[in-house]
């Protein structure tokens, strides 16, 4: 579904990707890992054709982004759902207006229609009955859920989950690991996950890469995680100070 062929970003002279390859298939929920600051979310971003590579290619069910134009990229884009780091909610808006926001700026639908898709989604991911509410009401875990109605609610082929368990206290987490899973279990979509926390990434994803560098070091299976003879990947794993990865490395 998502193919990533050698792609190369710079932001100046500082080279963020060097050279990545990956492959995701349809339907599986697939992990990228990696330490804060490996350029995680910038491939994200590049996957997204928010931000275009320096050199290599990105097939999205087998068209090439990179070679797209701004019309037919933001037609793409329509095909993920993005659940950001911060849940990145307007705390100017209602829950309702967060949830629906798509909806209201894109479409001609009607408010009652609206109003109940948003609800019916809010449903999905276990919040009933906040629709008036505003952000700043909620708990963290619940704003980072709120997003992932928002990322959900126009039924994307493709959903995209960067840290979602960043910055939530471990009952919230738990609650949204065992949402983000479920989902998946009933929704089918094809989901990316991108943590820096290996735990909260194994216990969703079928398969994973490891970022370091600016190069994926690790590609497979989970569970051929632990038979890898790879310092650098055992050092991660372990989580030791210790090993052949410098602390200024990522
Ligand atoms: N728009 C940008 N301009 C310049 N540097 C950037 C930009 N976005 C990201 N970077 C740099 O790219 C590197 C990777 O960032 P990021 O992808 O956010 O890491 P993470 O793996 O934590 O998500 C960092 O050094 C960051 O400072
Ligand atoms: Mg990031």
């Amino acid at each position: 579904m998502i193919h990533i062929e050698n792609i190369t970003k710079f932001f100046g002279s500082k080279k963020v990707l060097d050279g990545v390859n990956l492959t995701i298939n349809k339907g599986e929920t697939f992990l990228i890992i990696g330490r804060s600051g490996a350029g995680k979310t910038v491939l994200l971003k590049n996957i997204m054709g928010l931000l275009r590579p320096d050199s290599g290619k990105i097939f999205i069910d087998g068209n090439d982004l990179t070679q797209m134009n701004k019309k037919e990229l933001e037609k793409v884009r329509l095909e993920f759902g993005l659940v950001f780091q911060s849940a990145a909610l307007f705390d100017f808006l209602t829950i309702e207006e967060n949830v629906g926001f798509y909806f209201y700026q894109h479409t001609s639908l009607k408010k009652p229609e609206i109003r109940k898709r948003v609800k019916d989604t809010l449903k999905l991911v276990g919040l009933e009955g906040i629709e008036d509410l505003y952000p700043y009401q909620l708990s963290g875990g619940m704003k980072k859920r709120v997003a992932i109605a928002r990322g959900i609610i126009y039924n994307p082929k493709i959903i995209i989950y960067d840290e979602p368990t960043t910055g939530i206290d471990p009952i919230a987490v738990d609650k949204v690991v065992s949402l983000i899973d479920d989902l998946h279990r009933r929704l089918g979509i094809t989901s990316l996950v991108v943590t820096h926390d290996l735990e909260v990434g194994l216990k969703l994803a079928d398969r994973l890469a490891f970022l370091l560098g600016g190069r994926i070091i690790f590609q497979g299976d989970k569970s051929t995680l632990n038979t890898t003879t790879d310092a650098r990947v055992i050092q991660f794993i372990k989580g030791s100070s210790a090993g052949p990865i410098k602390e200024t490395e990522v």
